[in-house]
């Protein structure tokens, strides 16, 4: 079964070609340049994706060394997303399925997170997937395919948010993740203690506008008191260290609770080094923590492909991706029922 899957629902125009579940090449075309904007700008984001999104098929078809004749599946991430970013893939995976007469897979972008560890290895169900992007943050028990429940989410910003809005009061520029987690590497993470949220009516949700308020108070005082040194590394380090305990802690607590020992990690805020360090010590007692590495835990077609194999495979009725699939909309918010 050869797929041609799209993702297209930020500002990752990503195109990759699977042999069933085995990856044969994964495009992805990030659009670097919202940096000068200071983040995400939708319009321009859709018509980026729609200028680049025929070259990236090309580019994925080419690397894959299949052709456009050879394609049995089409898929594409169809909520949620930026509304005008996800039609330019599920009306160009649409257009492919119907000129074809082969089946659409429409997926869930959370999902396709879900199920991106998937891609590597093999991870055995129960098991806990902290989702940590510039979008979403999102613990979730997944049971089997197509089988989860969100523990948490985030009250107020996504943790790859607060990274980047941290990062921006410290005049870092965008993404400021990466940014943060370099400085933060030569700073003292013990150096200011920024104040962990208690959220009360949910222990596995997640908040991070205490320690972004605290941040800006912290700096405010900073100027008020002229002071010339400003410690940026050891504020860095004391800063993503109050937002990794916060994904650690819950992530642990809900793996106590729930008696679970597998845990994966997805989401562009996985590739934080001290995320990496706290959950890798974990693997020392008797849990197995798994992160896919960047190409696959960033937004990318992988796991849209991977994910629309598992729909595929595991769906009694087949002539629905023929039919019922191709009136799929798309949504710009995660469904939190539903999805
Ligand atoms: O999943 P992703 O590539 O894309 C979207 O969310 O669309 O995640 C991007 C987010 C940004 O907020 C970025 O600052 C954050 O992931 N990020 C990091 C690191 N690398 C990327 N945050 C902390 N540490 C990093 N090393
Ligand atoms: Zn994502």
């Amino acid at each position: 079964m050869r797929i041609l899957a799209i993702e297209t629902s930020c500002d990752e125009t990503s195109v990759s070609i699977l042999e069933n579940k085995k990856i044969l090449s994964n495009v992805i075309s990030s659009q670097l340049f919202h940096s000068e904007w200071g983040g995400v700008v939708p319009e321009i984001a859709s018509r980026e994706h729609l200028k680049n999104i025929v070259l990236v098929t090309n580019k994925a078809l080419n690397k894959a060394q299949v052709s456009m004749n050879d394609i049995e599946i089409v898929a594409a991430a169809s909520e949620p997303g930026l509304i005008g970013a996800l039609l330019v893939g599920l009306n160009y995976a649409k257009a492919i399925a119907v000129s074809k007469n082969i089946p659409f897979v429409p997926v869930n972008h959370i999902q396709a997170h879900l199920y991106s560890p998937f891609i590597e290895h093999n991870i055995e169900f129960p098991y806990l997937c902290l989702i940590v992007s510039g979008g979403h943050t999102l613990l979730v028990k997944v049971d089997d395919f197509f089988q989860h429940t969100i523990l948490g989410t985030t009250l107020d910003d996504a943790a790859g948010e607060a990274f980047d809005k941290g990062a921006k009061m410290l005049g870092l520029g965008y993404p400021g993740g990466p940014m943060i987690d370099k400085l933060a590497k030569t700073g003292d993470k013990n150096f200011h203690k920024f104040p962990i949220s208690v959220t009360k009516d949910n222990e596995f949700d997640f908040s991070f506008s205490g320690i972004k308020t605290a941040l800006m108070y912290y700096l405010k005082k900073l100027r008020d008191e002229d002071k010339d040194e400003t410690f940026l590394n050891d504020i860095c380090a004391s800063y993503q260290e109050a937002i990794v305990k916060m994904l650690f802690n819950k992530t642990l607590s809900a793996a106590k609770e729930y008696k679970i020992k597998n845990i994966a990690i997805a989401g562009g805020v996985s590739a934080n080094s001290r995320l990496k360090e706290k959950f890798d010590e974990l693997n020392k007692s008797g849990y197995n923590v798994q992160i896919p590495s960047i190409q696959f835990t960033m937004d990318n077609a992988a796991m849209i492909g991977i994910t629309a194999y598992f729909r595929y495979e595991n769906s009694k009725n087949k002539s629905y991706f023929y039919r019922e699939s191709l009136n799929h909309s798309a949504k710009a918010r995660l469904d939190y029922v539903n999805f």
